[in-house]
């Protein structure tokens, strides 16, 4: 499935369908999380953490002075926040290739910034509907975002509650 869409109505929903992402998640897979701020990738990242059984005592925030947070669940998760991103050394530097390429599941907030750079499974761009709707558009950029996407949209989300 190359695109797949949803919509949530609250933090919750959007927590609850990053929980499945992260239960559907393989190790190598990269997703690029897009939208304004305030939008939820944060938020969609806490779902993605806690379906990977990432322990509470080590909680997803929207790191203000860092690139990357490593969090360990049953898959390493690598959470990269682009926001201050100044230079593109600067994530070559970080060694962005060998995670994404690695062993884990890893999250791009703030991926637009990079365009063109960052090779991916799946970009999601959120979209702010109202003060509590939020749009999730989801397309695959490879077989193992296209395998995710089929797996997502197999689970019947209804846009206002997972099954
Ligand atoms: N349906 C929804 N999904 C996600 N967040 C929602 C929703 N409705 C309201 N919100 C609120 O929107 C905000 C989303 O914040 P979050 O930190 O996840 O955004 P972000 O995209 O990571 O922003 P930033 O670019 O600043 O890091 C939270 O305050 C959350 O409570
Ligand atoms: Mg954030």
């Amino acid at each position: 499935m190359e695109h797949w869409e949803a919509t949530t109505g609250s933090p919750e929903e959007t927590r609850d369908l990053g929980r499945l992402l992260g239960e559907f998640a393989v190790a190598g897979l990269v997703v690029l999380l897009n939208g304004d701020l305030g939008a939820g990738k944060t938020c969609f990242a806490q779902g993605v953490a806690s379906g990977l059984e990432v322990s509470a005592a080590s909680p997803v925030t929207s790191p203000s002075y860092t690139l990357l947070n490593i969090h360990h669940g049953r898959l390493p998760l690598y959470h990269f926040d682009l926001y201050r991103l100044s230079q593109v050394d600067d994530l070559t530097d970080l060694g962005y290739d060998d995670f994404a390429e690695g062993d884990g599941l890893t999250l791009v907030e703030w991926a637009d910034r990079m365009t063109g750079v960052l090779v991916a499974s799946v970009d999601v761009f959120i979209e702010h509907l109202s003060e509590h709707q939020r749009k999730l558009s989801f397309k695959a950029l490879d077989d193992r975002g296209r395998d995710l996407l089929s797996q997502l949209a197999r689970t019947a989300w209804l846009g206002d509650k997972p099954m």
